[in-house]
């Protein structure tokens, strides 16, 4: 952040619903300002619902926060329409811009009537472990597993889910040898279809971040996609089902997020 001008980068962080107080929650963002160096945030997002707290206290405070200027836009994440619906009404001044929500082409439970919402609502949906954490990567086969504990848990990498996944790896494989493009490349594109629709691939190496800059200067075409969806209706049968489980933001945006580890 020191070499960089602090208006050429979008910042989000989220903060944990277990800041049910306007202190509690004060606390959180001076902590994040301070970690980051900085004396304001782009987007603010609350982590997940909390139900034992109602959503229009959490919002009033955010507002504040929001009219003071250390936030320039509110967002929440993991919020279902009902939720999100609510936290809208909660706002009299500003809006909320995103919903931060798991998608991608093994959950797509959000196309039912999330997605739709969004769009005609202006709000962005931010795709989050739209890699499936690796899995639709290319990388990993019943052989070849990740080793970490999170990902040993993760129903996605037993080796019947890495099996159901091959032929959908198959297709997107060759759609990228054609387009001189990479799978992670046309996974990422693959959720571009969608206007409003920004995806967040966790990067561990700057090898990701260069792929991941390279995942939106093409389209796929019908052909594709009707491909795609062939082979994702193929898999669906053996996916899991029960999984664990949008500032009109910059298409470029997926490569500028900072995001913190932890709350104190
Ligand atoms: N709001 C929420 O509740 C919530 C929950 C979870 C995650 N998130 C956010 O979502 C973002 C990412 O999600 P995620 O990390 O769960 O999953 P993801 O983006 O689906 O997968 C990330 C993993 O894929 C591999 N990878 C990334 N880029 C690659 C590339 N170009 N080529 C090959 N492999 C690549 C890396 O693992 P390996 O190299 O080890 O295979 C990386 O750790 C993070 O910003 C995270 O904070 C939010």
């Amino acid at each position: 952040m020191k070499n960089v001008k602090r208006d050429e980068v979008v910042i989000a962080t989220k903060f944990s619903p277990t800041r049910v107080t306007e202190k509690g929650l004060r606390k959180a963002l001076e902590n994040s300002l301070k970690r980051l160096g900085t004396s304001y945030i782009d987007l603010y997002q609350v982590h997940w619902p909390n139900p034992l707290i109602p959503i229009p206290k959490t919002m009033k405070i955010l507002e504040k926060l929001w009219s003071e200027g250390k936030i320039l836009s509110i967002g929440v994440s993991n919020f279902n329409l009902k939720q999100l619906i609510k936290a809208r009404e909660s706002l009299s001044k500003t809006d909320i811009v995103s919903n931060q929500v798991e998608y991608n082409m093994l959950k797509r439970n959000i196309e039912k009537s999330m997605i739709e919402y969004c769009l005609r609502e202006k709000v962005t949906i931010i795709a989050y472990s739209p890699l499936v954490q690796g899995a639709l990567t290319g990388r990993y086969t019943r052989t070849n597993k990740p080793r970490d504990l999170v990902r040993k848990s993760n129903p996605y990498f037993t080796s019947r889910k890495l099996e159901s996944i091959k032929p959908l790896l198959e297709a997107l494989r060759e759609i990228a040898e054609k387009r001189g493009k990479t799978i992670t490349q046309i996974v990422l594109n693959w959720m571009l279809r969608w206007e409003n629709t920004v995806p967040i691939p966790g990067v561990k190496r700057v090898e990701h971040v260069l792929d991941i800059a390279g995942a939106m200067d093409f389209r796929l075409n019908d052909i594709e996609l009707k491909i795609l969806e062939e082979k994702l209706h193929e898999s669906r049968s053996t996916n899991p089902s029960k999984l664990r489980h949008g500032i009109q933001l910059p298409r470029n945006y997926l490569s500028m997020i900072f995001y913190e580890k932890r709350e104190d």
